[in-house]
């Protein structure tokens, strides 16, 4: 049973004990049951479980609420901390309760270059850090192979929790999650957005391409206050697989370090 569940991407305990979610709201469905009304209902009425109060700020009751939820919490953040200290409190989006903390960025704030990759992985939801396991590694040298390193870009996920057993986040996830990203790039305010893989830069850069004809190519990225040059890459962990296009990914980072060069900006420092 374990070598299933660890197949199937259950690789981590929540809680010490399970917890029975067909308790929740529903009655569980007892076999036909030849008992009098009455008795039925009040059996019913046991294993019901009390329906939760709605607290203030808990998660909103549907997909398009929780939407605009996280984009009116987001416009509301002047700066990166209060955006992450929101996006600590917020309850929209379900991901949060299964995942072990917030990953909200690494690197530097000031960065010309922002990265953004899809979500957290097993090792990024343990640390509170993206990119940190072995696609974080890799990540690693592709930056230093273009002189950059993480004091030098500041690095953030379209999905800030990890989904569970790393499974893709759903459309659902993504729409809510959105506004989040897309208001930490406006406050970092980066000179470029490096977009890592297929579902980052569908989402952040509009197209429907596969990342195979969307890589390499430079588009304008409107970050809300100002147009900046955004431009998609392989994602590493996809590398890492498929080691063959890292000749491809260094051509988008050798784009991306002569932009860099070639735009007068703010210090890299
Ligand atoms: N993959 C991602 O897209 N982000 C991380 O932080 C780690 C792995």
């Amino acid at each position: 049973m374990l070598a299933f569940y660890l197949d199937a991407g259950v690789d981590c305990a929540l809680n010490d004990e399970p917890v029975n979610r067909l308790l929740d709201n529903e009655i569980i469905a007892a076999p036909a049951d030849s008992a009098p009304r009455e008795a039925r209902a009040e059996r019913a009425e046991v294993k019901r479980a009390p329906a939760p109060a709605q607290r203030p700020g808990a998660a909103p009751p549907t997909p398009d609420a929780a939407i605009a939820s996280a984009r009116a919490a987001a416009a509301t953040a002047p700066t990166l901390d209060a955006l992450r200290a929101l996006m600590e409190q917020f309850e929209g989006c379900a991901l949060r309760s299964t995942a072990t903390r917030l990953v909200f960025a690494d690197g530097n704030p000031q960065a010309r270059l922002m990265l953004v990759g899809e979500a957290p992985g097993r090792d990024e939801d343990i640390e509170g850090l993206p990119f940190v396991g072995r696609s974080g590694k890799l990540l690693d040298l592709m930056l230093a192979a273009i002189g950059l390193d993480r004091s030098k870009v500041y690095i953030a996920n379209v999905i800030p929790w990890r989904p569970p057993g790393n499974r893709t986040p759903t459309p659902q996830e993504i729409q809510i999650c959105l506004p989040f990203i897309q208001r930490q790039i406006e406050l970092v305010d980066p000179d470029i957005v490096l977009t890592l893989g297929n579902p980052a830069t569908q989402t952040l850069l509009q197209t429907r391409d596969g990342i195979m004809k969307s890589r390499g190519r430079w588009t304008d990225y409107n970050t809300g206050t100002r147009t900046i040059r955004a431009i998609a890459t392989f994602h590493p962990a996809y590398l890492l697989r498929s080691p063959a296009y890292k000749r491809m990914t260094w051509m988008d980072l050798r784009a991306v370090a002569q932009a860099l060069d070639a735009a007068p900006g703010k210090p890299a420092n």
